[in-house]
């Protein structure tokens, strides 16, 4: 799957929502998340990024390790919507989003 990281944080371009053939990238309020069962790995994302957010999985950098649990943590109680355009807006971030860093 693809990982959207810290970078787009408070940016929220959205560039990416417009290339996504399966319309798995929901958005939260300070940042997007690629949902990781939902996402088909087409990549079409990654390089419309103004900040460069995106990444596959395997490249993601190291000192963003963490948004790998955090794209998937946030669709806990959410499940498989398989929509992200009709899905509200999370009222709520990802813990990552706000926690100190370390
Ligand atoms: Fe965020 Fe980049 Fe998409 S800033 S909303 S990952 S285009
Ligand atoms: Fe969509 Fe990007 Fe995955 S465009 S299918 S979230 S690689």
């Amino acid at each position: 799957t693809y990982v959207i990281a810290a970078p787009c944080v408070d940016v929220l371009d959205k560039a990416c929502v417009d290339e996504c053939p399966v319309d798995c990238i929901y958005t939260g309020q300070r940042m997007l998340y690629i949902h990781p069962d939902e996402c088909v790995d087409c990549g079409a994302c990654e390089p419309v990024c103004p900040v460069e957010a995106v990444y596959y999985e395997d490249d993601l950098p190291g000192r963003w390790e963490g948004y790998r649990a955090a794209n998937a943590e946030v669709f806990h109680s959410l499940g498989s919507p398989g929509a992200a355009g009709t899905t509200p807006p999370f009222t709520t971030d990802h813990p990552i989003v706000s926690a100190p860093r370390p």
